[in-house]
């Protein structure tokens, strides 16, 4: 018997500013993607954005239903809209964000198990690391890959 450990690194920045061009710009485009949400259950708006490797950027956000499991989370929404509208192209970051009335939360959001299988599924079709950007008023986190966010991911141990 061995014990193991699974270790996760991941980037933390203060402000958007601090990020490069290309994540803040991802970013940007999460905290727009927010104003798209239709939440009258939660009142929790959720944007989030798809960078291809066109160069596009994919928005969704999260899509309440009257029955529950109906809805969709903001991440599924924009992924499956880039998968539908680029389907020949990869996935190559996420960058996500929510909060009530236009306010960016206090601690990032961070996305469900159902949308981290999601993202799984994308990065496997690609072959690329797909990176995951979760943004608060406060913080914003970076992952490099999907990996990171949801370890011993299938077939990969
Ligand atoms: N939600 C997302 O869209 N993404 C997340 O990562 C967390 C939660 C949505 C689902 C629901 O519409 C609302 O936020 C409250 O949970």
């Amino acid at each position: 018997m061995t014990d193991k450990e699974i270790r996760i690194k991941y980037r933390e920045f203060s402000s958007i500013e601090e990020m490069n061009p290309e994540d803040r710009e991802l970013a940007a485009e999460a905290i727009k993607a927010m104003s798209g949400a239709y939440a009258p259950y939660s009142h929790f708006h959720v944007g989030a954005a798809v960078r291809m490797s066109n160069g596009q950027i994919v928005r969704g956000a999260n899509q309440e239903n009257a029955a529950f499991p109906s809805g969709l989370c903001a991440e599924r929404t924009a992924m499956f809209a880039a998968g539908a509208r680029y389907p020949d192209k990869d996935m190559l970051g996420i960058a996500i964000a929510g909060g009530v009335m236009g306010r960016l939360a206090k601690a990032p959001v961070t996305p469900c198990g159902a949308c981290r299988q999601v993202m799984a599924q994308y990065q496997a079709k690609s072959g690329k690391p797909m990176s995951v950007i979760m943004i608060s008023a406060d913080k914003i986190l970076k992952f490099d890959k999907v990996d990171d966010i949801l370890p011993l991911i299938f077939d990969s141990i």
